[in-house]
């Protein structure tokens, strides 16, 4: 592939999700690129490109945005933000009226082990009667399918998930482990770039946005972030990646004091929990 159609292919990804591709990652577009080459029956990468510079080309550049994202995921991955999690919602739910609905958003959703791991660990906490409403969004729709559907391998399950939450949550089909009805029924899955206007989803008690950031530069990172707190409850919590962080990012953002990977925004005392 020249230069040129390297250069051409990284931009438009990065314009339509932020994700940066740096000049090493030739290899991972000719992996990555391979089935939409076949499909649409071009003979390489810079035939690609140059059928991307057409403007009317928007669905293969959307194809291409998806195979180019990394959707490597697990349940209640790095434990930690959980944890905290399961302090903070019984405290959360007392300061809000009765009546109130808790909401929570797993951002950058991937394949639905966060948002699921979330469900899990509200079926296991009484808050109050409080109604709460979990929404996963990802740019990719391939991954959004998956997790609708809720199928998931046996290396998948025995990745962070306890034994008795398989077996309490999950159905045996087709060779695979299935989330029961009852916990796909807390989860709404739906399509949502995080460069895209964020007002529309409305404001959440809870954010978790991991594991994305790390694709992103500052510039992109720090617009992500602050978007973001804008769609923050001002006592609520956003849990971000184990390398990821806000510092030197955003001034609205500020850590929970002993609770890494949590933050809060400026000026709100954060719940004790
Ligand atoms: C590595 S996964 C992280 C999944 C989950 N948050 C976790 O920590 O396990 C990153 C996800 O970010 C999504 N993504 C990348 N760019 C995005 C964007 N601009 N808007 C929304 N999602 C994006 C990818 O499709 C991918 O599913």
């Amino acid at each position: 592939m020249s230069p040129d159609s390297f250069a051409f292919i990284a931009a438009l990804v990065k314009g339509r999700s932020g994700l940066v591709l740096t000049p090493d990652k030739g290899y991972m577009l000719e992996t990555r690129l391979g089935p939409i080459l076949k499909r649409e029956g071009l003979a390489n990468l810079d035939a690609l490109a140059a059928r991307l510079r057409d403007p009317r080309a928007a669905l293969i550049a959307e194809a291409v945005t998806e195979a180019l994202t990394t959707n490597e995921s697990s349940f209640f991955r790095d434990g930690k933000p959980f944890e905290h999690l399961r302090r903070l919602l019984p405290a959360l739910a007392r300061a809000r009226p009765s009546g109130a609905t808790l909401r929570i958003w797993s951002a950058a959703c991937s394949t639905g082990q966060e948002a699921y791991s979330i469900a899990m660990l509200l079926r296991e906490l009484a808050l109050e009667g409080r109604r709460v409403e979990i929404i996963g969004t990802d740019i990719a729709e391939s991954v959004l399918t998956r997790a609708r559907d809720g199928y998931f391998t046996q290396f998948e399950v025995q990745r962070g998930l306890p034994a008795r939450l398989l077996v309490q949550h999950f159905r045996q089909e087709d060779g695979r482990w299935r989330v029961a009805p009852e916990l796909r029924g807390m989860v709404r899955f739906e399509r949502g770039n995080l460069l895209g206007d964020l007002r529309g989803v409305g404001r959440f008690d809870v954010i978790f946005c991991r594991n994305v950031l790390i694709y992103f530069d500052a510039p992109t990172k720090a617009r992500v972030l602050n978007a973001l707190a804008a769609q923050l409850q001002p006592d609520g919590v956003l849990y971000l990646g184990g390398a990821e962080t806000v510092l030197g990012l955003t001034e609205r953002l500020v850590p929970v004091p002993g609770e890494r990977g949590a933050y809060g925004l400026l000026r709100e005392a954060a719940l004790a929990v």
